[in-house]
């Protein structure tokens, strides 16, 4: 018998046990797509599934008052292996504090984590697998809305990649990045000055006891890497894309206080967008939010990691993709100034960015350019959301955040190059060149065949390398070398980094990381795994031409001479394939073009899936096109 008085279990009185209640009435279905109800675990009996449901989680002390909010998820990517991600449990608690202040019920689950430096082979290898961890986990939950907190570089993209595909109200929550630390009173952070360090422990020019010290410094407190690397640049294109708040969110330290205010925030937002009927992200996202999101890339001078990840997330989305492409990148970089002065283009920090103004300061810059009729998480269109946040003080500002009339950078901080090396596009990151000559230069190419004969040779005093050669490493692209290493920044060969050689031209099928500079080709597509590559058949002493200007990259050598290069690999390839004998390609490996349709486990998938860099190296079967009948 109904009974108005509190059940020991908790059920309340009044209209909330009636509407309990009828979770019961086995005449009625069950009448609601929120919350606890919705996405029922399937037993045939919709009535048991949800009574089964509201039997587990009272094990975790939930009452049936508390189950009838609607469900804010947020995704838990703490791990002890993730230093950028810290910050996480504080985070969690922040927005449960905002989601309960609004009426929702805030329930964390975990996804996988991943950090650069703990996966191997690569972060970048397991990207897609955590976006379809995200996705699946998104819609198989009963969730009414996600709060998908991540930093680490190949988070933020697996979360965006996921979320747009499981279209379910979503707002990102960025970690945020580290603190500088200090080495005898000069700031330092990872990973740029990790990597300009070693070049100099590399050449002689630091000792061993230095390095060491310097080990201590570089990342002084957890979040994401201090510079305008891949996590900050997907931290800001996030912000351009509307899903952030413009303040702070992009840019606030993962240890300050700002931080765990724009967590609470998020809680908030998280419940608002509910109650007013919020977009979905293939409803909010339109091909104008991405083109403000490449002009945020270009004025930022972002990672080029960044173009991959961008044009992934591109191709999830039903009605944009293929609205887009390197072309576009290209495009809105010759109309886009590098704006902000942080490294590695420039001389400062995230912090310095964050106080400057950050992503709105930038934005009001940049306003001229953007496409202010996008709309954001808010439900209001950018150009609504700029009017009712104004910036100011850009006195200080502008020593960070630059203006259009007085660039860091006049255009195109990124490029994108064609040519018959490259017939599917690669990319520059142009304003970190260290050597501006070298964007218009025709030299001689010394090639590693992979990073293992890099390594054997790199520092050999007999290497086929001068100052004006063109270093060329192959077998690091997305099937090449699973996951697409950074090792796109080949190190100056021993014996010209002594003579003073501080830049060279070197072109791989890889990724860099987006803290590191230098006159750098990368992501050259299609990769030289690819039996039909022409970068595959590039040989030492054949002369490149590379010219920025007129975004070409030419390997000289008559169409012929490809042609017979190219059947004479394929030949010794499968030769060898037939043999169960490694192929002539100096890896000591077979061709792993012929080698991935026989892989087992997530390897094998992934080698067989994994679409080229210029489409996102994306899974094809996750694009919103699905996937190919070639393949
Ligand atoms: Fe995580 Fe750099 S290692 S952001």
């Amino acid at each position: 018998m109904a009974t108005n008085n509190p059940s020991p279990s908790g059920v309340p009185n009044g209209e909330t046990h009636t509407s309990i209640a009828a979770d019961y009435d086995l005449s009625k279905p069950i009448n609601s797509t929120s919350g606890l109800r919705a996405g029922l675990t399937s037993y045939g009996d919709a009535h048991f599934s949800l009574f089964l449901r509201k039997v587990f989680i009272k094990a975790l002390g939930y009452s049936d008052a508390a189950l009838s909010s609607p469900i804010v998820g947020i995704i838990n990517t703490y791990s002890s292996f993730n230093p950028c991600h810290s910050n996480v449990p504080q985070l969690i608690e922040s927005v449960k504090r905002g989601v309960l202040a609004s009426g929702g019920l805030p329930v964390d689950f975990p996804t996988i984590s991943i950090h650069e430096s703990f996966a191997s082979p690569t972060s970048m290898y397991l990207r897609n697998l955590m976006s379809m961890d995200t996705e699946e986990m998104i819609k198989a939950q009963p969730v009414d809305v996600v709060i998908m907190i991540g930093g680490c570089d190949k988070t933020v993209p697996a979360q965006l990649m996921g979320g747009i595909s499981a279209n379910k109200l979503a707002l990102p929550l960025i970690t945020g990045p580290m603190m500088p630390g200090s080495v005898e009173g000069t700031r330092v952070g990872a990973c740029t000055d990790c990597r300009r360090y070693w070049a100099r422990y590399r050449a002689g020019n630091v000792d061993l006891e230095d390095i060491m010290s310097v080990n201590e410094e570089l990342a002084p407190t957890g979040g994401t890497c201090g510079v305008m690397g891949t996590a900050s640049t997907m931290a800001c294109i996030t912000a351009g894309l509307g899903l952030l708040e413009l303040r702070s969110a992009a840019t606030a330290a993962a240890v300050s206080s700002a931080r765990l205010r724009v967590a609470e925030q998020a809680g908030r937002d998280a419940v608002t967008m509910l109650k007013k009927d919020g977009m979905k992200p293939q409803d909010l996202l339109t091909r104008e939010s991405f083109l403000n999101a490449i002009i945020v890339l270009q004025a930022i001078g972002g990672s080029t990691n960044a173009v991959v990840h961008l044009m992934a997330i591109i191709n999830r989305h039903p009605t944009v993709a293929g609205t887009i492409d390197l072309n576009t990148i290209d495009e809105i970089g010759r109309t886009t100034p590098l704006l902000v002065d942080l490294k590695p283009s420039g001389e400062n920090y995230m912090g310095d960015f964050h106080n400057a103004g950050g992503m709105l300061a930038l934005l009001h810059t940049l306003r001229p350019l953007l496409h202010l009729n996008a709309r954001t998480y808010t439900g209001q269109t950018l150009g609504e959301l700029l009017d009712a946040t104004p910036f100011k003080s850009f006195t200080y500002s502008r020593q960070i955040i630059r203006s259009l009339e007085d660039p860091l950078y006049p255009s195109s901080s990124l490029v994108v190059l064609y040519g018959n090396i490259c017939p599917d596009g690669a990319v520059m990151k142009a304003s970190a060149s260290k050597n501006r000559k070298l964007l218009h230069h025709r030299g001689s190419a010394c090639v590693f065949e992979n990073t293992a004969d890099m390594a054997k040779r790199i520092d050999a005093p007999d290497l086929e390398a001068e100052e004006n050669s063109i270093l060329i490493l192959k077998s690091i692209g997305p099937v090449g070398n699973p996951g697409m290493p950074e090792a796109g920044l080949i190190p100056i060969p021993q014996k010209l980094g002594k003579q003073g050689v501080v830049d060279m031209l070197r072109i791989s099928d890889g990724r860099m990381s987006g803290t590191a500079g230098g006159t750098i080709i990368l992501h050259i597509s299609p990769e030289s795994a690819d039996l039909e590559s022409v970068f595959g058949i590039v040989q030492t002493g054949d002369k490149i031409v590379c010219d920025v200007e007129k975004r070409t990259l030419h390997l000289e050598v008559e169409e012929r001479e490809i042609s017979r290069r190219i059947t004479e690999r394929k030949q010794q390839s499968q030769a060898a394939a037939s043999s169960g004998q490694p192929s002539d390609n100096a890896s000591g490996k077979l061709e792993p073009w012929l080698e991935r349709s026989g892989r087992r486990g997530y390897r094998g998938l992934y080698e067989r899936e994994v679409n080229q860099a210029h489409e996102g190296c994306d899974f094809g079967f996750l694009t919103a096109k699905g996937p190919s009948k070639s393949q």
